[in-house]
């Protein structure tokens, strides 16, 4: 099958296609025909040499397609079954290739009205909101949330499951376009974030009171503020680069708040495929979008990776065989 790999770490010019064997799937393990795979920024720590994994090594971590073969104790999953998994560069090979192994438990069916396209931008992106949103910090209706980045592949749906929630959204984003998608996706007040007196503006956007949530994909930037901003009880849930330095230089604000700081990896949740389970009907009926703005081949994997860190657009990218 083709496959990209890279054989040592390095800029994206180390990935290529190749041709590999096709993996047999374990006992509780099915094989995915690829259709899509979504492009995340963690197959980049792989890369880059920021996480160890054996090498030569296949990235990618999400992947949507058709079941072509499943292992002996699989119950749930037949041959011929859209499906869409995550997490998959964890203990084995991942999903830029044309098959995809993956654990039971990372993989969910993919319901009809969903693209393949959409269902590979969905995994890590919408497990991360869901986990934040749900699992962690268990918004209602009469929360208000900060989602930095909110025109991101996390940001975006975030945003939007928050409003699904009921909660007040307040975002931000760097450009005219990037703060107009984030506006589209709900929320309820889209701020620049390179102005001057974004704390303000963040208290001003929820009636002068402090936040309740705030979702942090760079808290290298942001944590000190994230304390800032935070209301009485208030949560900061921290996602993100393991390579990011943070500081807090004054505990004080999260002192008075009795603030609750949850650092966590969706990778780490037990049951993954739950959490699919629980996005399909979201993304079947309307209610979440996961927007693809961009669409690579195999051949320009490396491209794809790097427009993700350095172009700003709105959504997320995949690559498709
Ligand atoms: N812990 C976990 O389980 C987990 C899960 C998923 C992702 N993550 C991490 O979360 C991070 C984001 O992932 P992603 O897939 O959403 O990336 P992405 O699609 O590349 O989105 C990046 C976002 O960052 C925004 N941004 C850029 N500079 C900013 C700044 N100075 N202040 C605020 N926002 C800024 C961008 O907005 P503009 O385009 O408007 O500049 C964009 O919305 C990555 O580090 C990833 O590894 C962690």
């Amino acid at each position: 099958m083709r496959a990209v790999r890279f054989h040592e770490t390095g800029g994206p010019e180390v990935l290529a296609v190749e041709d590999v064997p096709r993996p047999e799937p374990r006992a509780d393990e099915v094989l995915i025909e690829t259709r899509a795979a979504g492009v995340n920024p963690t197959e980049i720590y792989s890369r880059t040499g920021d996480r160890q994994h054996p090498l030569p090594r296949i990235p990618g971590a999400d992947v949507a397609g058709v079941v072509t073969d499943v292992g002996d104790v699989v119950d749930g999953f037949d041959v011929g079954d859209r499906v869409f998994a995550t997490a998959l560069q964890n203990d084995r090979q991942g999903s830029y290739a044309e098959y995809v192994p993956a654990r039971t438990d990372r993989v969910a069916h993919l319901p009809d009205p969903v693209s393949f396209e959409t269902g590979a931008a969905a995994g890590v992106v919408t497990t991360t909101a869901w986990l934040a949103f749900v699992e962690h910090a268990r918004v209602t209706a009469n929360t208000t949330c900060l989602v930095h980045g909110g025109s991101g592949g996390v940001g975006h749906v975030a945003v939007q499951l928050a409003k699904e929630m009921g909660a007040t959204v307040v975002s931000t984003a760097g450009s005219p376009e990037t703060r107009t998608f984030a506006r589209e996706c709900g929320a309820d007040g889209v701020l620049d974030y390179s102005r001057p007196d974004l704390e303000a503006s963040v208290r001003d956007s929820v009636d002068g009171d402090g936040v309740d949530v705030v979702l942090d994909h760079r808290v290298g930037d942001y944590l000190q503020f994230d304390l800032d901003v935070l209301a009485a009880g208030g949560t900061v849930l921290v996602i993100g680069n393991p390579q990011d330095e943070c500081h807090i230089s004054d505990l004080w604000p999260a002192i008075r708040t009795d603030a609750t700081i949850q650092v966590f990896a969706m990778s780490n949740a037990p049951d993954l495929s739950a959490v699919l389970d629980e996005v399909a009907p979201l993304l079947a009926d309307g209610r979440l979008d996961v927007h693809v703005e961009r669409r690579y081949d195999f051949e320009e994997a490396g491209e794809a990776q790097r427009a993700i860190v350095e172009d700003s657009f709105p959504g997320k990218a995949i690559l498709v065989p």
